[in-house]
């Protein structure tokens, strides 16, 4: 199975910073190196680093919750953090956040190959439209523009950044002294991109990546989010909170991503998982206990005030959630209404309960957790997991030491990693110059 680690890069969750085995260096590069380090030592295939455009504002539209809960703030810019991470380490594979919705394809394009030629090939890109209006204000929209719109911009990115990266053939550079010969100019072409949202004309100042293409990931759970990921994305993240929606997922993504002639074994799908480990259940379940009362009700409300993009003060913490329109990640959302309608929670039950959960929950032995990895991979939900942490560096020192071996004693996940780049390690095919061709609607 594949294992990647989710870093956020600064405080984790909404109370991780609370919890007694992490660290308060999140603003350092000795805390990322730290992790990297562990992370590889695990054989975890890539380590990823989520990013926002904001300080979330939650309730009543401010700022001020994140800021006093240490809740989705401070965040640093991901691709300097991967940067570290990767000198740092020799076979672990980067990944850094970059929204297409308030940033130019080229000057994209350019970081994550040049990324992907310092560390031989062990970059990837998380493709995200931007959830939250707080985001926009940034950049002088008073709201994020309609899901609908938000993806052109992102396909038109998606094209304008892959031919970037096909405008130079591999084997341009020569570099032959004797004569004098530094490339061959017949290799590397303009792209003249003339579309509704970008105009560029190439070619990129960046051989191509080693990769062909950084391995691109995307997390999209609307309807137009799974179009563009079955197309465009190598992995891609979701979280579920039943089996049942995972397996469902999975089959349609796959589907999808085959009904655009793509071979569907090409596409990796990880589940999220925030494992919680004790030497039993009941112990591994009072650990999670002890980590739920760090979180406040107005915490976990804020936390998913900002995940949906909607102000929750308006709602009564004793009654039920109304659906709610137009949300932020729609993933998330789904995930709260089936499980607020299972288990009959009022508003501020769902805020405690989101706050100390993290995504998709495992909470047991390590043998407990191994088991519920492999049923997800063999009811074909899962290629693998995008482990959360409750809190950095512990719960990864933790699911090193005591899952990993036991995923590995059954066979499940590798002892060593493979010669290559990120994409080898995946499984996944070099893309052929031109590829953006077949991948584009
Ligand atoms: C594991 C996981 C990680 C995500 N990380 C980010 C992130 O770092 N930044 C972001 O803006 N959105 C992130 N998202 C949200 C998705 O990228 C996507 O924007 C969201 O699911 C909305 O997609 P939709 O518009 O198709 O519903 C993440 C989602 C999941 C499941």
């Amino acid at each position: 199975m594949i294992l990647a680690a989710f870093l956020n890069a600064g405080v984790q969750g909404t109370a991780g910073w609370r919890h007694r085995d992490a660290s308060p260096a999140f603003l350092t590069a000795a805390h990322y190196v730290r992790i990297a380090k562990v992370l590889e030592e695990g054989k975890f295939h890539f380590a990823f680093v989520p990013d926002a455009l904001s300080v979330p504002r939650s309730l009543g539209n401010s700022f001020a919750p994140a800021v006093k809960w240490g809740s989705g703030t401070p965040r640093l810019d991901p691709v300097p953090v991967i940067s570290v991470m990767a000198a740092a380490t020799t076979h672990l594979g980067v990944a850094a956040t970059v929204s297409t919705g308030y940033h130019e394809p080229y000057n994209v394009a350019r970081e994550f190959a040049t990324i992907d030629h310092l560390t031989g090939g062990r970059s990837g890109w998380n493709v995200v439209t931007s959830f939250q209006d707080a985001e926009a204000q940034n950049f002088g929209e008073p709201k994020l523009p309609p899901r609908p719109q938000r993806y052109a911009r992102a396909e038109e990115f998606l094209e304008v950044a892959t031919r970037l990266w096909d405008s130079w053939a591999d084997d341009t550079i020569i570099a032959d002294q004797e004569s004098g010969v530094f490339g061959k100019p017949e290799n590397v072409e303009a792209i003249d991109h003339d579309g509704e949202h970008f105009r560029v004309q190439g070619p990129l100042s960046v051989p191509r990546p080693p990769q062909g293409y950084p391995v691109i990931i995307q997390a999209g759970a609307s309807e137009s989010g799974r179009d563009f990921a079955a197309r465009w994305a190598d992995v891609i993240f979701c979280s579920h909170e039943s089996l049942e929606s995972a397996i469902a997922f999975y089959a349609d993504v796959k589907a999808r991503a085959a009904a655009h002639g793509r071979d569907p074994d090409q596409v990796k799908i990880l589940p999220a998982a925030t494992p919680v480990i004790g030497v039993d259940t009941k112990d591994a379940l009072a650990k999670h206990e002890a980590f739920a009362e760090l979180v406040s009700v107005e915490a976990g409300l804020s936390r998913l005030a900002y995940h949906v993009n909607v102000d929750l003060t308006k709602y009564d913490v004793d009654g039920p959630l109304p659906t709610l329109e137009e949300v932020g990640v729609e993933g998330h959302y789904r995930e709260v209404v089936e499980f607020a309608e299972r288990e009959k929670l009022t508003v501020g039950q769902i805020g405690r309960w989101y706050g100390a959960r993290t995504e998709g929950s495992l909470v047991g032995s390590a043998a407990g957790i191994a088991d519920t990895m492999e049923q997800w991979v063999d009811a074909r939900a899962a290629d693998g997991f995008i482990i959360q942490a409750t809190h950095v560096p512990g719960s990864f020192d933790e699911f090193v030491a005591e899952v990993v071996p036991e995923l590995q004693r059954r066979r499940l996940f590798r002892t060593e990693y493979e010669d290559g780049t990120l994409r080898d390690n995946l499984g996944l095919t070099r893309p052929q110059r031109g590829e953006w061709k077949a991948r584009r609607r």
